[in-house]
């Protein structure tokens, strides 16, 4: 679903990015690109397909500028992520990327199939991030006691509130001062008001995935206490910078949702 939104950003007219594998991505899982318009033209999508564009380019915004004096970049639950490749970062850099060891062969062989070559350099660790994932992370040459930039996207609904307390225990704790860390935040209540809003056979199959995620606490005091000096950022306003509409949804169950989210887009500073 990621990948269908940017390869459909990526075919408009001035794209906020252009990721030339999403494509290679949709066509490799089986969903055919026509078919994106019509199996999921629903609230939801229409909804998605007009924020994930600002989420991709304010990310990619924070690495450009974070690679600038960083030399290592982890991408947890790194998915379809392809800033490896696409972004002009120092060959100096290694950008590490956490994910299922299902996700990273599946994307690695759609990669190879292309010919694809990162920016620097990349080491993909597969790891399931509700168990240990340092080690790993270490193993592939990670170094804890340099700073760090780290990257959260789309992922705090898929693991429980616990699960994301500890994740951010295990970044902050590996994170030298300095480090910067960029993400998603959604509270426990964004998460339950997602879940009423998708619905369907593509609900279903989305919310499958899901583990009841989201975090307890608001983002500030959240990063706060685990030592990070954090800087929230509204959507909508994001979106007025980009030049790009993002109409609110206009459904009331999508607008408590967009509302309860809008201040989801996270940077911040290891103090
Ligand atoms: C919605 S995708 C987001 C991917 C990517 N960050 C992006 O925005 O394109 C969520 C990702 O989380 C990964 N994920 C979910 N639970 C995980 C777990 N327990 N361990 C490792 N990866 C996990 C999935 O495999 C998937 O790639």
């Amino acid at each position: 679903m990621v990948a269908a939104g940017r390869a459909a950003e990526s075919a408009r007219e001035e794209p906020l990015f252009v990721d030339p594998y999403a494509a290679d991505f949709v066509a490799a899982g089986g969903m055919e690109e026509e078919s994106i318009g019509t199996d999921a033209a629903t609230r939801e999508w229409d909804s998605f397909s007009s924020y994930l564009p600002v989420r991709t380019r304010f990310f990619d915004d924070y690495l450009l500028d974070a690679t600038r004096t960083v030399r290592q970049v982890v991408i947890i639950a790194a998915g379809l992520d392809t800033r490896a490749f696409r972004l002009p970062i120092t060959p100096e850099v290694t950008v590490y990327e956490l994910d299922t060891p299902e996700m990273l062969a599946f994307k690695q062989q759609v990669l190879d199939a292309r010919g694809a070559q990162p920016a620097g350099r990349r080491a993909p660790v597969p790891v399931d991030l509700r168990e240990d994932w340092g080690s790993p992370l270490a193993a592939a040459g990670f170094e804890p006691s340099i700073p760090s930039a780290w990257l959260v996207e789309g992922l705090l609904s898929y693991l429980s509130p616990e699960h994301n307390d500890r994740l951010l225990s295990g970044i902050s704790d590996r994170s030298a001062a300095g480090s910067r860390l960029s993400m998603e935040y959604l509270s426990v209540d964004a998460v339950a008001l997602m879940a009423t809003t998708v619905t369907g056979e593509f609900g279903t199959e989305l919310q499958a995935m899901w583990r009841g995620g989201g975090v307890a606490e608001p983002a500030q005091p959240w990063l706060d206490r685990h030592g990070w000096d954090a800087e929230t950022f509204d959507t909508y306003e994001r979106a007025a910078a980009y030049h790009r509409e993002m109409p609110p949804p206009g459904d009331p169950d999508l607008d408590r949702f967009a509302d309860e989210a809008r201040n989801g887009l996270v940077v911040a500073r290891r103090r």
